[in-house]
């Protein structure tokens, strides 16, 4: 399936485009629980250099959280708590169009309209999809017979819901409004910006026009980073349980670093690093610097590392880079007039754009006034 290629990454030489106007860039965030390092690395540090050189515009995406059923008190705390942390880690609001993607009614109209071009098919073979199907379900196998699964099953209590389904429908309208160029997102939603590049060509070829673009992933000419988690596997992830939090307080930070898993140590000099152990050199690396973690590195090949020290370094220099982020968070995210003064203009700005796009959607879709 063509929609599994990897994703051209932008040449990063010009942030131009013909027309002299700055590039477009747009990422947003689904709004489920708090912002943990991985999310810090991956993309805020990016987004932060990008913000002088770029026309960037980033949003809180709770209409794509709602597709997992959240409480509504909960959704609503976290909208409020994710404008904080991006505020607290950097974003500059007046150098950013920041917003609240339910603010803009035009994107639920135009996800309306896009899905007639969209076919149920291709939504159920994204991978995405297919891991949060077989969560619903309840489905603990590999099985590729997740379609049939879907529509045999019965059990009214653990549906899939149509808008998981069309979850990437929802996100191609969130970029394609903004005719953006670049969407710097993690490895994971490479995917779902395949099929942006793919809805928008079909609706282009559908029509005859040459409407939309074809945005592409950003990073900084080098590798995506990869931040992993504290379990001793993969990445840091709110599903894995195995995160460091922006706004974790120094004693729970402590606890978490010195619960990493590792291993028995090293009993022979210059032995290969077991996987857990190479993952908190990695994040070291990131919040302590190559020096430090070079020193662990010796004394892991020496055999008289001690995985006690190994952590508590750790842990003091992650607390260096989030504790006083954590403490802008606190200062700004009960400040209600502030954040909603920022999401308000975000909502201005964007929705000026976005009444545009739809405009010129729904005219070339021939609905037009009688
Ligand atoms: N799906 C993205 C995620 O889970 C969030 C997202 C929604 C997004 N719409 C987007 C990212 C548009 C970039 C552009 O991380």
């Amino acid at each position: 399936m063509d929609s599994e290629k990897t994703a051209p990454v932008a040449e990063q030489n010009s942030n131009l485009r013909p027309d002299g106007s700055k590039k477009v860039v747009l990422s947003g965030i689904r709004s489920t629980g708090n912002l943990h390092l991985g999310n810090y690395y991956g993309a805020l540090q990016k987004f932060v250099k990008m913000q002088d050189d770029y026309d960037s515009r980033y949003f809180i995406a709770d209409l794509h959280a709602l597709t997992t059923n959240p409480d509504p008190k909960a959704l609503h705390e976290s909208v409020k708590q994710i404008l904080a942390e991006y505020l607290a880690a950097g974003l500059d609001p007046d150098k950013n169009i920041l917003y609240v993607q339910s603010d803009i009614p035009e994107i639920s109209e135009m996800y309306l309209l896009m899905n007639m071009h969209v076919g149920i098919g291709e939504l159920m073979r994204t991978a995405s999809f297919k891991d949060k199907a077989r969560k619903a379900l309840g489905i603990t196998s590999e099985s590729d017979e997740i379609e049939k699964e879907i529509i045999g099953n019965q059990n009214n209590n653990a549906r899939v819901n149509a808008g998981l389904l069309t979850y990437p429908t929802l996100m191609a309208v969130d970029i394609l409004i903004h005719h953006a160029d670049y969407v710097p997102v993690g490895k994971d939603q490479e995917q779902h910006l395949e099929l942006t590049r793919r809805f928008g060509r079909r609706f282009n070829s559908f029509y005859g026009v040459d409407y939309f673009h074809e945005p592409v992933n950003f990073n900084f000419g080098g590798e995506a980073i990869k931040v992993p988690g504290l379990d001793g596997s993969g990445k840091m992830g709110k599903s894995e349980g195995n995160c460091i939090y922006l706004i974790d307080d120094e004693k729970t930070l402590r606890k978490k670093v010195m619960r990493a898993v590792t291993d028995a140590g090293p009993t022979e000099p210059n032995s290969p690093v077991s996987q857990p152990v190479e993952n908190l050199f990695t994040l070291m690396d990131l919040v302590s610097g190559k020096d430090t973690t070079d020193h662990f590195r010796q004394a892991y090949a020496d055999c008289s590392i001690r995985y006690g020290d190994l952590k508590k370094q750790l842990a003091e220099d992650m607390l260096k880079v989030t504790l006083p982020i954590r403490q802008r968070i606190l200062d700004i995210r009960d400040d209600d007039e502030y954040l909603s003064k920022i999401v308000k203009q975000g909502a201005e700005r964007t929705r000026e754009y976005a009444a545009k796009t739809l405009k010129e959607v729904r005219e070339i879709m021939g609905i037009r006034k009688i």
